[in-house]
């Protein structure tokens, strides 16, 4: 594709009414603040600016957000990040995103969870009456966590009843927490029993194996990633029957070294499958992803047509847990795209 075409495609890509269902707060630091927020805190960075965001892989990159969300001390702070975060999809052209945010990284904060829920809800509440995109929250289980402290944040959460939070998620390590399926089963079925949504991370630092603990033990609505799943026949055919939709990340699994090129990456052949894909940044800041990019880059690669592509953005509303109306808007404004 020559520059131009490429530019006109961008922006027809921006006017592309969709959703995003699989970004974390945490991954939307730009390296600046960070920078100017560990010069505040006299905290030094582990490494110098420009080599801060290459990370060897997941493990590496987990730590990283411990620093980072670390520097988020202050409501001013959480405000700053949320406000940014709701910029950041305006720039894509997003409609609605889930926004994944998991309370263990953020230390400043530990113990008082509604505080900063009431923190970042700030930010996306006075984005969205600026005229930005609406958001809600999946909030996260880290894989190493507890049984008791997983069934504790789920309690915490049906009680608190916050109207941005939509969902139980889990993300984190799998490759290091080995098979957690069987320790969160009743934290999500008790999210579950209370209304909440349930999405899970699995088939990114696990195989096949943590995507079926994800149907069967967690009772996921969704998955986060899942692109393993390419692993196991029956479960392409189990994800494409049941039609469990997969939020799925090239460009942050090429930077974490999940596959080694977007030739190989299984995103194509699990569409073609009938499993139902989005797409979606991850971590956009650390990982220099931006949702366009996400759907030039797949276009380029596979040939994507404006039929395939309009296909992807309809799976990600329907597979979003905005609310009915929502939904209804962006389908209605996808249709004359
Ligand atoms: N938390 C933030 N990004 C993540 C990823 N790609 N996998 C697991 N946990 C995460
Ligand atoms: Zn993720």
């Amino acid at each position: 594709m020559n520059p131009h075409t490429e530019t006109a495609d961008i922006a027809r890509l921006k006017a592309l009414p969709k959703a995003e269902v699989h970004l974390h707060l945490e991954g939307c630091f730009e390296a600046g603040v960070i920078r100017q927020w560990a010069k505040l805190e006299g905290l030094a960075l582990p490494r110098p600016e420009e080599d801060l965001f290459k990370f060897s892989g997941l493990a590496d990159f987990l730590g990283f957000l411990d620093l980072a969300c670390g520097l988020a001390s202050t409501q001013e702070r959480m405000f700053e990040l949320s406000y940014g975060l709701s910029q950041r999809l305006a720039a894509s052209g997003t409609g609605y995103a889930d926004v994944i945010f998991n309370p263990t990284h953020w230390h400043a904060w530990h113990g008082r969870l509604g505080a900063m829920l009431e923190a970042i809800d700030a930010g996306f509440l006075a984005a969205e009456q600026d005229g930005l995109p609406s958001v809600g929250l999946c909030v996260s289980l880290l894989r190493t966590q507890s049984a008791d402290a997983a069934i504790a944040l789920v309690e915490t959460l049906t009680s608190m009843r916050h109207p941005r939070v939509v969902a139980l998620s889990v993300d984190g390590n799998e490759a290091t927490a080995g098979r957690t399926g069987p320790r969160f089963a009743e934290a999500f079925r008790r999210a579950g029993a209370a209304g909440l949504r349930r999405t899970v991370h699995a088939g990114e630092s696990s195989g096949p194996e943590g995507v079926w603990d994800a149907v069967e033990l967690l009772g996921a609505d969704r998955i986060d990633h899942g692109v393993r799943a390419i692993e196991d026949a029956a479960l392409v055919d189990l994800l494409a029957e049941r039609q469990i939709p997969l939020g799925i990340c090239p460009t942050s699994n090429l930077v974490l070294g999940v596959y080694p090129s977007i030739q190989e990456h299984p995103i194509e052949r699990l569409r073609i499958a009938g499993v139902p894909v989005s797409l979606n940044t991850d971590d956009p800041a650390l990982l220099g992803a931006s949702l366009v990019g996400e759907y030039s880059l797949c276009r380029r690669t596979f040939g994507w047509t404006d039929d395939i592509t309009q296909a992807v953005a309809r799976t990600s509303i329907e597979a979003s847990f905005a609310d009915a109306h929502v939904k209804a808007k962006l389908l209605t404004s996808l249709g004359s795209w």
